[in-house]
């Protein structure tokens, strides 16, 4: 029998070497825009804070006053003593914001999708979901007893055919609204109207689209027009925080609440954070000059990246990849920008598809055109 330790050894030395091998990086602090290191500041292109709203003054004083009010720990489950009216309230201002019967908050996006397909998908079953998506998404999925199956990324012909197949039990049609790493939109509307069809279930994770997209930020399916059963929204980008909400009806609602673990057996956000998080709703609601200066700088990227020796992806939104293929190559041309004091993080495989490394870039509501301008010279003086 292999020891405790030989076996962490094995598996450890099968990575270290290799352009796998995962390392974090400690620094000072960051925004939208700067990210401050013991031997300087960076251009930080590598931020989901898309709007910049981590530092805003009056998210920063909700909390604390928040804190004062609460203390700065939630005490428990919501289901025991952590669920107070700061919860409350948000999940009824998430709700009528969104036009949902209900909200119910989560501690993270990758909790509330663990939480929601663990919970709601049975044996017979059956989970479809677009193919790149997230990981919380995928592994969930896959350690669900449903039956489960991945549609062509984005294609909504590939989704009517697994639909078409026999299940036993219920469906449930998975996809993100705006892909973390690729950046572009799935077309919800079709995937809807195939979901509707065969009587299934739909459920979007908006983490990248919720602040950004549609009218007041309201998200991706609002843009176009689409009301899942259940919308995955979460706080750690476009809202500068971290949580997450699930929107859905009153009965899904009551499911969650009696059989999602991640509910029960977790400690409850904290009340303070709840507090930001209302504030942060507002301001997000009232972004539009922020969604605007985003906007421009994405335009403004792609207009002056096509001459770049890289190959741009069809994205319209804050992720603005660089797709370079090699590993090896990715992680050089990283360090290379972090040279010229440029933070592009390499994203490697099995993140993303094998041979599709890539530099992620994302844009800000913060960044200026000159910043652009840096990334971009940067990027051209590349020789790797
Ligand atoms: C599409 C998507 N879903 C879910 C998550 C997880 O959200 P959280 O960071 O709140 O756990 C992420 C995080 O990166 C994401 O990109």
């Amino acid at each position: 029998m292999m020891n405790w330790s030989d076996s962490l050894s094995r598996r450890l030395a099968e990575r270290r070497g290799t352009s796998l091998w995962r390392s974090r990086q400690v620094h000072q602090g960051t925004d939208g825009r700067l990210l401050s290191a013991p031997e300087g500041q960076y251009l930080n292109f590598s931020s989901n804070d898309y709007l910049g709203l981590s530092r805003h003054p009056e998210i920063i004083a909700a909390w604390q006053q928040g804190a004062g009010q609460y203390g700065v720990g939630s005490g428990g489950s919501g289901h025991v003593t952590g669920y107070t009216t700061a919860h409350y309230l948000l999940e009824q201002q998430l709700a009528e914001w969104l036009e949902y019967p209900r909200a119910l908050l989560f501690i993270s996006g990758y909790a509330a999708n663990q939480g929601v397909i663990a919970a709601l998908m049975e044996k017979d079953d059956r989970i479809i979901a677009d193919r790149l998506s997230h990981a919380s998404l995928m592994e969930a999925a896959m350690h669900s007893p449903a039956q489960f199956r991945r549609f062509l990324h984005n294609d909504s012909g590939s989704l009517r055919q697994h639909l078409a197949k026999a299940c036993a039990g219920k469906t449930l049609v998975v996809t993100e609204g705006v892909f973390s790493m690729d950046g572009d939109c799935a077309p919800l509307e079709a995937i809807a109207q195939q979901a509707k069809i065969t009587k299934s279930g739909l459920m979007v994770d908006d983490a990248h689209g919720i602040g950004i997209m549609g009218d007041e930020g309201r998200g991706s399916c609002w843009a176009q027009n689409v009301k899942p059963e259940i919308l995955v929204v979460t706080f750690g980008k476009a809202f500068g925080l971290s949580g997450a909400a699930v929107l859905c009806n009153e009965q899904t609602a009551e499911y969650l609440i009696q059989y999602a673990r991640h509910l029960i057996y977790s400690t409850t956000m904290p009340a303070a954070q709840a507090v930001a998080l209302s504030e942060a709703v507002r301001q997000v609601r009232a972004g539009n000059a922020l969604r605007n200066a985003l906007q421009n700088n994405i335009r403004y990227f792609r207009h002056e990246a096509q001459h770049l020796p890289f190959e741009l992806m069809a994205s319209e939104t804050a992720i603005q990849p660089l797709i370079i293929g090699d590993n090896a190559r990715c992680i050089a041309l990283s360090h290379s920008l972090k040279q010229k004091r440029v933070w592009v993080k390499a994203i490697l495989p099995p993140t993303v598809p094998s041979d599709s490394a890539r530099l992620r870039i994302t844009l800000t509501a913060s960044h200026t055109k000159q910043d652009i301008d840096a990334l971009l010279e940067a990027l051209d003086g590349s020789d790797c």
